[in-house]
């Protein structure tokens, strides 16, 4: 939620074609879950010889998934660095794959929803107001400060 209002503040133009038009917020949202990656990382233990991409795994060794770079994979995303609301296709990672994917992905999609609906609704001109405080840890990218300054509601 946070990360989400942050990438749009700093794309005021991607914030103003939203603003334009609400029905891009489906898309808006893969694409903040895709730039933002909330999750940072999973491990797994493999459970037998494989290989990955050219990398050699053998049993019992760990690997590592690290969403933020997943989610700017070259070969998968050409533009990866460009936040971009209408981006399609957006085969994002965010929630995972496979057996473990996110049970509460829809849920959460939901909650970005509503949020960002009434949010903007209420208080279009939101802009930040001040440095950003993002959280000490290399499992969840949180934020834990982001000052922010609107026109209140009369
Ligand atoms: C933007 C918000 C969220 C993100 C980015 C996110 C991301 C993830 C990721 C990356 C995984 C691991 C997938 C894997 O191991 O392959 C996961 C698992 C899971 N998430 Fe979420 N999640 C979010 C919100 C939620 C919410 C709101 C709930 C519950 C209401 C939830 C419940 C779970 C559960 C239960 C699992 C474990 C699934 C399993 O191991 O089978 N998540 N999530």
């Amino acid at each position: 939620m946070s990360g989400g209002l942050l990438s749009l503040c700093e794309h005021p133009s991607e914030k103003q074609r939203l603003l334009n038009d609400m029905s891009l917020l489906p898309g808006a949202i893969e694409e903040i879950l895709r730039w933002v990656s909330p999750v940072m990382h999973m491990a797994r233990y493999a459970l037998e010889d494989t290989q990955i991409a050219h990398q050699a795994v053998k049993k019992g060794e760990r690997v590592v998934m690290w969403y933020p770079s997943v989610n700017r994979d070259e070969t998968v995303f050409p533009d990866g660095d460009v936040f971009n609301i209408t981006r399609s296709p957006n085969d994002h990672l965010a929630f995972g794959i496979g057996e473990h994917f996110c049970l509460g992905a829809g849920f959460a999609k939901l909650e970005l929803r509503v949020l960002y609906e009434e949010l903007f609704r209420r208080f279009p001109d939101i802009e930040l107001a001040g440095p950003v405080q993002r959280l000490r840890s290399n499992f969840i990218g949180g934020i834990k400060h982001l000052p922010v300054r609107f026109t209140p509601e009369n």
